[in-house]
């Protein structure tokens, strides 16, 4: 595995890769990697030839220092973990000199999904996301590249960017990776004490009871209430709780095919996102 930390080395590998007819997937990460990662690197099998995983704690989608400060960082541990896999041709580290030159001023900004759900609690979250994913998208010349359901809004804001800009990738989606007891893997659960970790588990259990409730015709506002009321009673303070459909993001009036789940509700500092599809 070719471990990368500058642009033109990148660049040179890359440029190298498809002169020989080689295809690359991309997997972009901010480390601290986990089963859902792996998965989303696994997924690209058998449609990239070259894969590339991208490990950057990116700045500016956090809309709160100390989140950014308290992110996990264990470089040591993923580079052992991906390397231990066998399944990845280059990591790229890139430095944050690099990725935001002195005098960087230049933001996407993908209205469609900018300011809904996780947009609305987190401004300037997607700009940042948007941004730093256009930019992994140029500098490895990926073919496709792989995201993760559990970021769903992050998923469809990054569809619209690909249509919208042109730019030549393919964007595959992977479900959602989940801990046995149904709690979705994320590098922010190893900040959970073990009591909020208890506690986590009641989150998928609730967002699941809902979606049994809609699928037995239980009225929407009904469903959503009880999961609401459940979730508080749990020790959350709930962000949001939505039916909306899978590819606009619209509040949906009532539980269909194409449409899911939304859910950001935190524990003590910890903010934790799930969603599931109702069929
Ligand atoms: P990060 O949170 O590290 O997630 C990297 C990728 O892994 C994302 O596509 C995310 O959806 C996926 N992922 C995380 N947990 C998952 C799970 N339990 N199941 C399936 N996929 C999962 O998302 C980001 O980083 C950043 O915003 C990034 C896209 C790298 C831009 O900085």
């Amino acid at each position: 595995m070719h471990i990368i930390t500058s642009p033109m080395a990148l660049k040179d590998l890359v440029t190298q890769w498809h002169q020989q007819g080689e295809r690359i997937g991309l997997t972009p990460t901010m480390g601290a990697l986990h089963d859902g990662h792996l998965a989303l690197i696994r997924a690209l099998t058998g449609k990239a030839s070259r894969k590339i995983v991208t490990l950057f704690v990116n700045p500016t989608q956090f809309n709160n220092a100390e989140d950014f400060h308290l992110y996990p960082r264990q470089h040591e541990a993923d580079i052992a973990l991906l390397q231990k896999t066998g399944e990845v041709d280059a990591l790229y580290i890139p430095h944050k000199e690099d990725m935001y030159p002195q005098g960087f001023s230049t933001k996407i900004f993908v209205s469609q999904f900018d300011t809904m759900l996780c947009g609305a609690d987190r401004p300037g979250h997607f700009e940042g996301v948007a941004t730093v994913v256009t930019k992994l998208f140029l500098q490895t010349q990926a073919d496709i590249a792989a995201f993760g359901e559990k970021d769903y809004q992050q998923l469809c804001l990054i569809r619209r960017l690909v249509k919208d800009l042109n730019i030549p990738v393919e964007i595959l989606a992977v479900p959602t990776q989940r801990e046995v007891d149904g709690l979705a893997l994320s590098s922010r659960n190893r900040r959970l004490t073990p009591e909020q970790r208890r506690q986590a588990t009641q989150l998928p259990a609730a967002l699941h009871a809902c979606l049994i409730d809609l699928r037995h015709q239980h009225p929407l506002s009904e469903a959503l209430a009880r999961c609401h009321t459940t979730l508080e009673k749990a020790g959350f303070i709930v962000h949001y709780l939505d039916l909306r459909k899978e590819e606009t993001l619209e509040i949906a009036e009532k539980a269909e095919p194409h449409t899911r789940l939304f859910v950001a509700a935190s524990l003590g500092n910890i903010r934790l996102i799930d969603n599931m599809p109702i069929f």
